[in-house]
């Protein structure tokens, strides 16, 4: 049916012509976190057109991430998806939502169990840290000859235990804490020797995985060193870097690849699965990865915020709501050419 000009503007005085997208209000701990920028851009690109996102980074600050919620509900806007800076900030967050009746969902940085029990409107979406520590240890013990009591080459010095360096996240960070606990509790249960020669907090950044990763190289020096377990891919390709300068991964049987036939090769394993990882991967410097799927992430927390906007039951979306609090995405190892991307 065709209206005319006189048509189009008499229907838009009875409806509006650009349909306002209902709003929520996105805040991100910090802005130049590499696996968080990728998960921020997921969200924006799967809420288009669905959601109106005002999105807040609140630089590693929880005082001032507070700040903009604060403004937001000002605002009136009438749902946040919030990415804590601190996970116990949370039970402030919380609470204060509640007295405004805002519904919250938070997602990457789990709050503790008791403060998603303070109110009805909290959800989490996040993906299991144990998850990801177990698939890190089975990447590595995969490598090492799935035989504890008989270590392949990989073993460089033949002691049949693993020196490893472990490159933590942030301290008080659940993923941190518990993938550099559960990564060391799988080797140990499946029984492998570890020798920890280094357990590094890195703060999930590029910058201070390769920092970190130098002070061990100096400290150590003429040390064994037969893994580098990290937390995330961030400080993961920080320490190839100062892997490279130090004479690892130069080819060392000169057939033209870096490979785990080189000798000045060393198993390095992240956690996330950035694109930058995945290169790196099949250009053979980090040796695997276990993805953090962003995009399922997103979705997940997409789909949950406009059911709940439009007045829907969360239950309804088909996921599964542990608890009627937590939506769980999984992890999945990657290694090159071994798996490729599902
Ligand atoms: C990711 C890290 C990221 C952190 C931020 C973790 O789940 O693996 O890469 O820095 O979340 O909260």
């Amino acid at each position: 049916m065709k209206y005319g000009i006189h048509g189009i503007l008499i229907l838009c005085l009875f409806a509006s012509c650009s349909p306002r997208l209902p709003q929520a209000g996105l805040f991100i701990y910090r802005e130049d976190d590499l696996f968080m920028s990728i998960v921020t851009q997921d969200i924006l690109d799967v809420s288009q057109d669905r959601l109106d996102l005002q999105t807040e980074y609140g630089l590693n600050s929880q005082i001032i991430q507070n700040e903009q919620v604060e403004a937001m509900l000002e605002k009136d806007v009438p749902l946040m998806i919030v990415n804590p800076v601190d996970r116990l900030g949370a039970h402030a967050l919380i609470r204060r939502m509640a007295s405004e009746h805002v519904p919250v969902i938070f997602f990457n940085r789990e709050p503790i169990p008791a403060d998603l029990q303070l109110a009805d409107n909290v959800w989490y979406v996040g993906a299991r840290a144990e998850q990801s520590a177990v698939m890190q240890a089975q990447l590595a013990m995969k490598l090492f000859g799935d035989d504890p009591q008989n270590l392949n080459e990989y073993d460089r010095n033949g002691d049949g235990a693993i020196q490893v360096v472990i490159l933590k996240g942030q301290q008080g960070h659940q993923d941190a804490e518990i993938r550099t606990t559960t990564v060391m509790e799988s080797f140990r249960q499946a029984g492998y020797l570890l020798d920890v020669v280094g357990i590094e907090v890195a703060n999930w950044t590029r910058d201070e995985g390769y920092e970190r990763m130098e002070a061990v190289l100096d400290e150590k020096e003429g040390a064994s060193l037969e893994l580098v377990l990290s937390n995330n891919d961030a400080m993961a390709l920080g320490a190839i870097s100062i892997l490279r300068q130090r004479g690892f991964f130069k080819d060392a049987n000169g057939n033209g690849t870096v490979d785990r036939m080189d000798e000045d090769w060393i198993p390095v394993v992240g956690i996330d699965g950035v694109p930058e990882a995945v290169e790196h991967i099949e250009k053979g410097y980090l040796y695997g990865t276990v993805i953090n799927d962003s995009l399922k992430i997103a979705r997940a927390v997409v789909d949950l915020a406009e059911t709940v906007l439009s007045g829907g039951n969360p239950l309804d979306l088909g996921l599964p709501i542990e608890g009627g609090k937590y939506i769980w995405v999984d992890y999945r190892p990657y290694t090159f050419p071994d798996n490729a991307l599902m």
